[in-house]
């Protein structure tokens, strides 16, 4: 099967002349694997262009990947994004078989708790509720009142109705919601390698050295980070804020495939990049996407004890939402 032309299109020029074919092989194969097997590819925002415009039947952040993955009729999920979203889909989507390409899609904010911190914070803070971002393990999440992600933090928090909560893992995504609300927040120390790295510094040189430049951020930045934002938002809050401002110039301070991918669709913004890569997320490749769907390897499982739980974490997020801007169909 032939890469389809639009497809094409929108690689030209961002995959290597001299890697085209080859990736083009890839690319018509795993989407001919999809029809064999009843399969999706949900892919996350920080995806290379060529999995991100290539093979994803649907693409968005992490909210977004976890409604779709509650909704598609498809029999096999491929999770083109860190294992803690490949674990979410499968706690939406139990009956479904769901696959992560490697095993190495790890997560620095999900590697800094576990379920036996979560049971200790409550005993320090009993009856404070605990609101947990997505990128956690199972475990974590049935151990949590509420589930939520960079898109609807500050709305889950408020949706308590309670003084003061436990967010984890992510201290600097606490700290932007503690900025936008009157709820205590109670911190855990998780950072996010690719955020963390951005300085304010770094910032304020991009800005003083580049006309007319727009910067927005995601908010598991440092908070002297955000400050010298003009938008902060989730990756796909990012991506619809270019979409309504049509900047000059614009700096994406998140992972830097964003903004390859981004730049496909608004060729007439010039993108500046600093580009911090996510190692995780780098472990996706179109060539382990279609071993997975070949070998239908490596399936994601989750204790089903441990996925009633985790589950209505997952849903209490899901049904207050908060995602502004659709799912974006893809392939
Ligand atoms: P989003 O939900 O904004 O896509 O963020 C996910 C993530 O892992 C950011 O590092």
């Amino acid at each position: 099967m032939p890469i389809d032309p639009a497809i094409a299109a929108k690689l030209r020029g961002v995959v290597p002349d001299i890697e085209f074919e080859m990736v083009g092989e890839l690319i018509a194969d795993i989407n001919r694997l999809k029809a064999e097997r009843n399969a999706i590819v949900l892919g996350h925002n920080y995806m290379t262009p060529d999995i991100f415009h290539g093979v994803s039947d649907l693409a968005g952040d992490s909210l977004q990947l976890a409604r779709m993955a509650g909704e598609t009729d498809a029999d096999v999920i491929v999770m083109a994004g860190v294992h803690v979203m490949a674990e979410t889909a499968k706690i939406v989507s139990p009956d479904k078989t769901v696959l992560i390409p490697t095993l190495g899609a790890g997560c620095s904010l999900a590697e800094s708790i576990t379920g036996a911190d979560v049971r200790r914070l409550r005993e320090e803070y009993p009856g404070v509720p605990v609101v947990t971002y997505v990128n956690t393990s199972a475990e974590v999440k049935a151990e949590s009142d509420v589930c939520c992600t960079s898109s609807n933090a500050v709305g889950v928090v408020e949706s308590l109705g309670a003084d003061r909560v436990i967010f984890l893992p992510d201290k600097y995504l606490g700290q932007y919601v503690a900025s936008q609300t009157d709820v205590e927040i109670i911190l855990w120390h998780g950072t996010c390698i690719v955020h963390e790295r951005f300085s304010a510094e770094e910032l304020r040189e991009y800005r003083s050295n580049t006309p007319d430049l727009d910067i927005i951020a995601h908010p598991e930045c440092p908070p002297e980070v955000l400050a010298e934002a003009d938008f902060v938002g989730s990756t796909s809050g990012m991506i619809a804020w270019v979409g309504e401002h049509h900047p000059r110039r614009v700096m994406m301070v998140t992972e830097c495939s964003m903004s390859d991918n981004v730049a496909v669709e608004y060729p007439d913004v010039e993108f500046i990049r600093p580009c911090n890569l996510c190692p995780y997320m780098k472990t996706i490749t179109l060539e382990n996407i279609r071993a997975s769907l070949e070998m239908m390897r490596y399936p994601v499982e989750v204790d089903p004890a441990v996925a009633v739980k985790a589950r209505r974490a997952v849903d209490r997020m899901l049904a207050i939402g908060a995602a502004d801007e659709p799912a974006t169909a893809r392939a």
